[in-house]
């Protein structure tokens, strides 16, 4: 390893930044061993925090239409393929009700930006579920709303929310995003709900269509300047019946190593191991400086229809199924999957 690199990891280890040169020259010299470097120092820091513990979301997608376009994903309105669902109050609250039984005390509501989701009908649920489950926390992630919206939706009850920056370079934004959708409003929506008073999440894919090591920087500099209390990242896999159908998809070690970097540049945060990583390599979720996962407890039946991207795994097992192997999995290296509402440790307890 040069003297350059290595006083460039000395620097993020202690310093928890870099420059965007030294940022993409880190990411250029991309190698096994600086992974492997980078992801010890990881586990590292991660135990520091939080120990053995990982924590569980119940996952509920509960609706796929959706009004946008996304170039890379398989919900996008201009699938005609795509087999649309959208599950009833009643269906979602079960599925609370389920999870609370199966242990969960998060529930991550994710759906496409669905028309019929009002903001009546949204805060009517999240209402509902905050009335049955007081002791959990509520998750969203539906996309971009109005301020007001995300504020109705927060003193309903829900306090976190997940919403990608997808890429913190404006040209990337607009070749992945048709001409409808604005990049300035999409970091405007991440502003207003840190604003509000959410607990948030951004993220991006690995190895979207035309990301350069350049724009992984600024994905890189704009985390640590708008300091989310969650990161998701999760490598791209092309979808069939996308514009990006025949783009090459994102790698494990490429989603690992920026894992790892995160995991250096954020002690704190919570880094979810996503589907997507699982989707690529069996033991994908398993790895990595990540320390959340979240389990689908949508029903089976209705899994497959949200596809996202080609051969997601985990769409037939029912959701104690699915828990029990995730623990297994998790257990077998070490990790506690811990069902305490898991708030980032710079945002305790609830918010009312
Ligand atoms: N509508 C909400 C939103 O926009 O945040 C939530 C659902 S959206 C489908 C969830 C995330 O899935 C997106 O932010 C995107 O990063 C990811 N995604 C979509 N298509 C993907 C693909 N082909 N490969 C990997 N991840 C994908
Ligand atoms: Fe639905 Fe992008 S296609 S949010």
């Amino acid at each position: 390893m040069n003297t350059t690199l290595a006083t460039s990891i000395d620097k993020l280890i202690r310093h928890k930044l870099l420059t965007h040169g030294e940022f993409v020259a880190l990411l250029q010299a991309n190698s096994e061993q600086l992974r492997a470097d980078l992801a010890s120092e990881a586990v590292k820091t991660r135990q520091a925090r939080f120990g053995n513990r990982i924590y569980i979301r119940g996952l509920i997608e509960f609706t796929n239409y959706c009004k946008n376009d996304c170039l890379y994903c398989g919900i996008r309105h201009g699938n005609t393929n795509a087999e649309r669902y959208r599950l009833t109050k009643e269906e979602i609250l079960s599925c609370c009700d389920q999870g609370y039984q199966l242990g969960f005390r998060t529930f991550v509501l994710q759906g496409g930006e669905d028309p019929y989701f009002t903001d009546a009908r949204m805060t009517d649920l999240v209402a509902e579920i905050h009335r049955r489950h007081p002791d959990c926390a509520i998750t969203l992630s539906l996309g971009e709303r109005s301020r007001e919206s995300y504020q109705a939706l927060y003193d309903a009850g829900a306090e976190r929310y997940l919403l990608r920056h997808e890429t913190a370079n404006a040209a990337h934004y607009h070749m992945l995003h048709p001409a409808a959708m604005s990049f300035e409003n999409r970091m405007q929506c991440l502003s207003d709900l840190k604003d509000i008073g959410y607990q948030v999440g951004c993220g991006f894919m690995v190895g979207s269509p035309f990301q350069t090591p350049e724009m992984l920087a600024d994905d890189l500099l704009f985390i640590q300047d708008f300091r989310p209390q969650m990161v998701g990242i999760g490598p791209f896999i092309s979808h069939k019946d996308t514009v990006f159908a025949d783009k090459k998809n994102g790698t494990l070690e490429d989603t690992l190593f920026l894992l790892s970097i995160l995991r250096l540049m954020l002690p704190d945060v919570l880094l979810p191991a996503t589907t997507a990583l699982g989707t690529i390599a069996p033991n994908g979720r398993e790895l990595g400086g990540s320390n959340v996962v979240m389990p689908n407890l949508s029903p089976v039946g209705v899994r497959e229809q949200y596809s996202l991207y080609d051969n997601k795994i985990c769409t037939g097992e029912e959701s104690a199924q699915c828990i029990r192997c995730l623990s297994g999995r998790m257990e077998s290296i070490s990790y506690h999957i811990t069902v305490d509402r898991g708030d980032a440790p710079d945002f305790p307890g609830t918010h009312s």
